[in-house]
C-alpha cells in the first residue's frame, strides 16, 4: 500500500512515516520544509531501515502538485500533516495562515478527487474547540468560535471534509490532537522549530540547554489551580501509531460513518507550570524561567475525554508526562545548541 503523507518530514509526520513503515506501508513524503529539513529522511531511515520517497513540495503549488500527482498513479491514501500550527504565530500573522493551510489543503483535496483516491486521515487539533464550556472534551462536545486563526483554519478542514463527503466517495478520519510533546526513543527524530521555538515543551529544552535564556510563563492569572494554562500533552510516538490504526480501520472499512473524528489526548490536564515541575524531576535540572503577560490566542484550560478513541479506534496512550520530558530532553541534548 502506498501512502502519501504530506509535511512527513515535520514533527509528527516523521514519526508517522516510522510508525507506517514499521507497518509495511511504502511511504511518501512531500513537504516544503517550511519548518522542518530534508535531513529528516535519512534519520527515518536509520531507524526504519527504508528510506522513504521524498519530494520538495507546496501544496500551494497547485502545478507542481498536479505534477506529483501525475507520476505517482497508485496511492491508496493520503495523511495531511503540512500547515502552519502555532496559535500565537497565527494570531500575529492571520493571512500566512489561512493561505498555507486552507488554500493548501483544498488544493490537496482537488487532487485526490481527481485521482479517485478515497482514504484521507486528517491532522486537526483541539484548538476547534475553542473555550470549552465543559471538560473534559468528547468529539461531540461543540466546535466554538475558535481562539486563533490556527484553531479555525482546522475548523475549516474539518468543514471541508464534511462537505465533500456528501458529494463524493471520499472516507475521512479527522484526528483532533491535544498538545503532541516528546520525541523518538532513539532521539533521531523530534520536534525541530525552525527559529524562535512556539511551543512551551521545545522552549523548555532549548533554555536548559543554553540555546535561549529564559523560558517566559505566559500568564499565572487564570482561573486554575496555579494560575498557568492547563493542557493534555501526548506523546508524538502514541500520536503516531493512532495515525497507522485510523488507516487500517478504513482499510478493514470498519468505519461507521464516512467521516468519523476522535480525540487523541491522554485525558489528563497539566499545567504549565506542572510541566516545568517534570522536567526539573527527571532531568535534575533547575529551570531558568519567570512569569510574563498573557499570550493571544490562548485558552484556559483544555483536555480530552479519550472514551471514543480507546474503545472505537482502539487506540490508548501509553507514555506520561515524565516520559514525554525524558524524551524531549534526550532529542535536545542530540542536537545540542545548533
Ligand atoms: C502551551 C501552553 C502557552 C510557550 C499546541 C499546538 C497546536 C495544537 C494544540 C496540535 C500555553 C504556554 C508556551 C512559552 C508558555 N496541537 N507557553 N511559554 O498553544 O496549546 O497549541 O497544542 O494541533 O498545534 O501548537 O501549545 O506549547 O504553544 O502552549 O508559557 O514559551 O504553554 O501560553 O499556555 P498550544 P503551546
Amino acid at each position: 500500500m502506498k501512502i502519501l503523507v504530506t509535511g512527513g518530514t515535520g514533527y509528527i509526520g516523521s514519526h508517522t512515516v516510522v510508525e507506517l513503515q514499521n507497518e509495511g506501508y511504502e511511504v511518501l513524503i512531500i513537504d516544503n520544509l517550511s519548518n522542518s529539513s530534508a535531513d529528516v529522511v535519512n534519520n527515518i531511515e536509520k531507524i526504519s531501515g527504508v528510506k522513504p520517497y521524498f519530494h520538495k513540495i507546496d501544496l500551494c503549488d497547485r502545478k507542481a502538485l498536479e505534477e506529483f500527482f501525475a507520476d505517482q498513479k497508485d496511492i491508496t491514501a493520503v495523511i495531511h500533516f503540512a500547515a502552519f500550527k502555532a496559535v500565537g504565530e497565527s494570531v500575529n500573522d492571520p493571512l500566512m495562515y489561512y493561505h498555507n493551510n486552507v488554500t493548501g489543503m483544498v488544493n490537496l483535496l482537488q487532487e485526490i478527487q481527481k485521482n479517485s483516491i478515497n482514504k484521507f486521515v486528517y491532522s486537526s487539533s483541539c484548538t476547534v474547540y475553542g473555550e470549552a464550556d465543559k471538560l473534559p472534551v468528547t468529539e461531540n462536545s461543540p466546535v466554538k468560535k475558535a481562539e486563533s486563526p490556527y484553531g479555525f483554519t482546522k475548523q475549516i478542514g474539518e468543514q471541508m471534509l464534511f462537505d465533500i463527503s456528501k458529494i463524493s466517495e471520499l472516507n475521512s478520519i479527522v484526528l483532533r490532537y491535544f498538545n503532541p510533546t516528546g520525541a523518538h526513543d532513539t532521539s533521531l527524530i523530534g520536534e525541530l522549530p525552525i527559529g524562535i521555538p512556539n511551543n512551551l515543551v521545545p522552549y523548555i529544552t532549548q533554555t536548559a540547554i543554553g540555546k535561549r535564556e529564559m523560558l517566559t510563563v505566559n500568564g499565572n492569572d487564570y482561573d486554575t489551580p496555579d494560575g498557568t494554562n492547563i493542557r493534555d500533552y501526548i506523546h508524538v510516538v502514541d500520536l503516531a501509531k493512532a495515525h497507522v490504526l485510523a488507516l487500517k480501520r478504513m482499510e478493514d472499512k470498519k468505519a461507521e460513518t464516512q467521516i468519523e473524528v476522535f480525540n487523541l489526548g491522554t485525558g489528563n490536564g497539566n499545567s504549565v507550570l506542572e510541566v516545568i515541575n517534570s522536567f526539573e524531576n527527571v532531568t535534575g535540572l533547575k529551570l531558568n524561567y519567570k512569569i510574563g503577560p498573557r499570550r493571544g490566542g490562548d485558552v484556559v484550560s483544555i483536555f480530552s475525554d479519550t472514551k471514543k478513541a480507546n474503545e472505537v479506534l482502539g487506540w490508548k496512550a501509553e507514555r506520561d508526562l515524565d516520559d514525554m520530558m525524558l524524551t524531549s530532553w534526550n532529542w535536545q541534548k542530540r542536537i545540542g545548541k545548533d
